[in-house]
C-alpha cells in the first residue's frame, strides 16, 4: 500500500482522559483511519483527527442499513510493546460480512497497514492497566445515496478506537427468549451487521424491564435450542464438560469462542461443540449438574452468568470453586497481554 497520509490533531484530548476510570467505548482516541470506495474501487487510506462525518440524508446506510463492523482490542505489555489478538480472523470475518451485505471487500493491505499506522500514532491511548485495552472498531458503511433499494455505489471503511475498561461489571442475569429471534436460517446472523444488534435492543429492553440484563437467544424455528447470549457466544458446563453450539449461518463465528475451545482442550477440559436444548440446561440445573454458563466475546472476553429465567421461573447457577470461566479468562488474557507464552501463535506484534 502507498504511504498513508496522516493529518495530526491540533487538539489532543489525551491529557483529559482518566485512564483509571475508563468506561467501555465512551472515550475516543485522537485519530481515525478512513478509506473511501468510489467508482468501483477502494481509494487511498488516510488518518485524520477523530471527527464527525458528513453524509447526505439519502445515503443508503440510513435507509437500508448496509453497515458492518468488527470488534478487536490492542494491548500493551509491561515493556510497552503493542499486541493484537488474532487480527487475521477479524479481517477475514469483515470481508465475510461485507460479502453477505453486498459491500465491496477490502484489501488486506488497507486493513493491516491502516490499523498498524493508527495504533502507532495513537499509541499513548492504549491502556496497560489490568482489564483495560484499546477497543478497536473497524466499520464499513454505505455512503452512496439514493432511495432505490439496491447496494450503494460508495462506501467508507473507518477505524475508530476507544481506550476501554470492562464491558460488564459484575455477573449477568439472563432471560431465555421464547418469542423474538436474533437470526434465521439463510439470514445474516453469522455476519457482524449493525442491524443484527439493532434488532436485539427491543427484546433486550423487555428483558431488562423484567429484571434481567441480557437475552439468551434460541433458534428461530422451535425456540428449543440455545444459540447465543446477548451479543456474545454462549458456553455451558455440565459436570466437567464444556459445551457450545456449532457455528452456522445463525451463529457468529466468534474469535473468543474458538480461542476458548482451543484453550479448554489444551487444559484437558472435555469440550463438546454441538447443539443443546433449553430442556437439557433445565434438566441439568434441576439435577445439580449445570455448573457454569458464560458468554464469550471480544468486548466482554468471558462473562459469567449468575442466573437465567425461563417461562417465569428463575434458575440460579451454583457458586463453585475454580470455575472454568476464570481459568479460561486468565489464560486468554495472559496470552493477549503477553503475560504468558503463546502456544497457539495468536499474538500479533504491532
Ligand atoms: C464484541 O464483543 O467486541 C462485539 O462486537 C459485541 C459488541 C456488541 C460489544
Amino acid at each position: 500500500m502507498d504511504s498513508l497520509k496522516i493529518t495530526r490533531t491540533q487538539h489532543s484530548k489525551l491529557k483529559g482522559v482518566d485512564f483509571n476510570n475508563l468506561g467501555f467505548g465512551t472515550t475516543f482516541s485522537d485519530h481515525m483511519l478512513v478509506c473511501d470506495y468510489k467508482h468501483g474501487q477502494w481509494g487511498k487510506a488516510e488518518i485524520l483527527p477523530f471527527q464527525s462525518i458528513s453524509l447526505m440524508p439519502s445515503a443508503k446506510i440510513f435507509h437500508y442499513g448496509q453497515s458492518i463492523f468488527e470488534g478487536m482490542k490492542a494491548y500493551k505489555d509491561q515493556d510497552e510493546n503493542t499486541w493484537l489478538f488474532r487480527p487475521e480472523e477479524n479481517f477475514k470475518r469483515l470481508n465475510k460480512s461485507a460479502k453477505r451485505l453486498a459491500i465491496p471487500e477490502l484489501s488486506k493491505a488497507v486493513f493491516f497497514e491502516g490499523l498498524k499506522a493508527l495504533l502507532k500514532l495513537d499509541n499513548a491511548w492504549i491502556p496497560n492497566a489490568p482489564g483495560s485495552s484499546l477497543y478497536i472498531r473497524p466499520i464499513i458503511f454505505a455512503t452512496g445515496d439514493g432511495f432505490h433499494a439496491s447496494p450503494a455505489d460508495a462506501y467508507r471503511f473507518l477505524i475508530a478506537t476507544a481506550p476501554s475498561g470492562p464491558y460488564f461489571s459484575g455477573q449477568v442475569k439472563v432471560l431465555i427468549e421464547q418469542t423474538y429471534s436474533r437470526s434465521a436460517n439463510g439470514g445474516v446472523g453469522f455476519a457482524k451487521a449493525g442491524g443484527n444488534y439493532a434488532a436485539q435492543f427491543y427484546p433486550t429492553q423487555l428483558a431488562i424491564e423484567k429484571g434481567y440484563n441480557q437475552v439468551i437467544w434460541t433458534d428461530d424455528t422451535t425456540h428449543e435450542y440455545i444459540e447465543e447470549a446477548g451479543a456474545m457466544n454462549i458456553f455451558i458446563r455440565i459436570n466437567d464438560t464444556l459445551i457450545t453450539g456449532p457455528t452456522s449461518d445463525r451463529i457468529l463465528d466468534g474469535v473468543t469462542r474458538k480461542s476458548i475451545i482451543d484453550i479448554a482442550k489444551s487444559e484437558g477440559i472435555p469440550v463438546e461443540v454441538r447443539k443443546f436444548k433449553v430442556s437439557e440446561v433445565i434438566n441439568a440445573s434441576q439435577k445439580g449438574s449445570l455448573k457454569e454458563m458464560f458468554g464469550a466475546g471480544t468486548a466482554a472476553v468471558v462473562s459469567p452468568i449468575s442466573a437465567y429465567g425461563f417461562k417465569g421461573k428463575d434458575f440460579e447457577l451454583p457458586v463453585i470453586e475454580n470455575p472454568y470461566a476464570s481459568l479460561i479468562k486468565k489464560r486468554i488474557t495472559s496470552i493477549q497481554t503477553n503475560k504468558s507464552d503463546d502456544p497457539f501463535g495468536w499474538r500479533f506484534k504491532v
